[in-house]
């Protein structure tokens, strides 16, 4: 399938695995990016695996002129919206900025595709919007209860796209629900950020691997699951990528029903034992860890319902956690 897609936060992680996803299925793809969370080289980096020069437009979405004219004579297809803000603890910091960025600046984005008629949306959304589920797997029809401020602010971009779309039937809308991304693309050219404060599970476990961190916490290693931490669905940064080739395949479809929402996971689930233990092993390096008091918000176990992504997208992750832990050393390796 063809057609010129805007990739919105394309030089970030999640986004810059997309965009070769993309343009390996056939897409003309383009980079919206103002590079708050992104390395400078990332489009460089991309040409080297794509092969040919990365389109880049260095914009801040909560610039609404600079929105517009990014899609100026850009006949786009379809947006694929990842730029936001994404740290828990800064949104409990700073809602203004977030709602500014995730709120304000998808309202920007789509303003300015409804100017130009642009009407297909792929948009980041999280597993966080669902909280602390009570039952697993969580599916689509799991009650949301967002527990922070940028979880909040997920489920409101969601509210308003739903708005949207029912104001404007031809709207067409896939609404991704990630759970825990992980990995690096196998080239080692891009990954997560390893010099960014990290939050997430396998950035931190990564510093401590590399050194540049004396050790991790582990939120509580009194839950109900077999060694006592957390368990979480882990799901490598490729086959997240595949999934939103698949979901714009879906909304570039003729049939009428196109949009969707989806959660995005492996529908397995892995203790924070067992993401140490796997790293350990792939890096050869010993990792310390010390057990913390639980946090609150924090569930005992969460992982996907896949079968409407299934269903619907055709997706299944077919990537296992020794896959993430090894392409995420090999990308910090290859950055050290
Ligand atoms: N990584 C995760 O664990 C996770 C989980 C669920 C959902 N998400 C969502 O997926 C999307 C991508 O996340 P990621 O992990 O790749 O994050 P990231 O920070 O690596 O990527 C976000 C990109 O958006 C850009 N950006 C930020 N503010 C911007 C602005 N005002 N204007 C233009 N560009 C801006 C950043 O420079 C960056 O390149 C986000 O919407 C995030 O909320 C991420």
């Amino acid at each position: 399938m063809t057609g010129r897609v805007l990739l919105t936060g394309g030089a970030g992680f999640i986004g810059s695995h997309s965009y070769v996803a993309l343009v390996e299925a056939g897409f003309e793809t383009i980079i919206l990016d103002s590079f708050a969370n992104a390395h400078r080289d990332v489009p460089e980096r991309l040409a080297r695996i794509t092969g040919r020069p990365t389109p880049v437009i260095e914009a801040d979405i909560r610039d609404s002129i600079a929105v517009q004219k990014a899609m100026d004579g850009g006949r786009f297809d379809a947006v694929v919206h990842f730029a936001a803000l994404k740290s828990v603890p800064g949104s409990e910091a700073d809602p203004v900025g977030y709602y500014d960025v995730n709120v304000g600046g998808l309202v920007n984005v789509v303003r300015a595709m409804q100017a130009h008629g642009i009407s297909r949306m792929v948009f980041s959304s999280s597993a966080a919007v669902y909280g602390e589920a009570e039952v697993m797997p969580v599916t689509e029809d799991s009650p949301v209860r967002p527990q922070n401020v940028y979880a909040r602010t997920k489920l409101v971009g969601e509210d308003f796209l739903a708005a949207v779309r029912r104001a404007n039937p031809d709207f067409a809308l896939g609404i991704l629900r990630y759970f825990n991304p992980v990995g690096a693309h196998g080239s080692g050219l891009i990954g997560e950020d390893p010099g960014q404060p990290a939050g997430n599970l396998v950035p931190v476990i990564a510093q401590v691997a590399a050194g540049r961190r004396e050790k991790l916490m582990i939120f509580g290693d009194d839950w109900p699951t077999p060694d006592g931490t957390a368990i979480r669905d882990y799901i490598h940064v490729e086959d997240l990528a595949r999934g939103h080739v698949l979901s714009l395949e879906r909304l570039l479809q003729p049939e009428s029903e196109r949009s969707h929402l989806v959660n995005l996971g492996t529908g397995r689930g892995h203790t924070v034992r067992e993401v140490i233990d796997c790293y350990e092993k792939v890096s050869g390096q010993p990792i310390r860890a010390e057990i913390a008091p639980r946090r609150a918000g924090d569930a005992a176990i969460s992982y996907a319902d896949t079968g409407r992504a299934e269903q619907l997208l055709g997706f299944r992750a077919t990537r296992d956690l020794a896959s993430m832990c090894a392409s995420n050393w090999a990308f910090m390796r290859a950055k050290a």
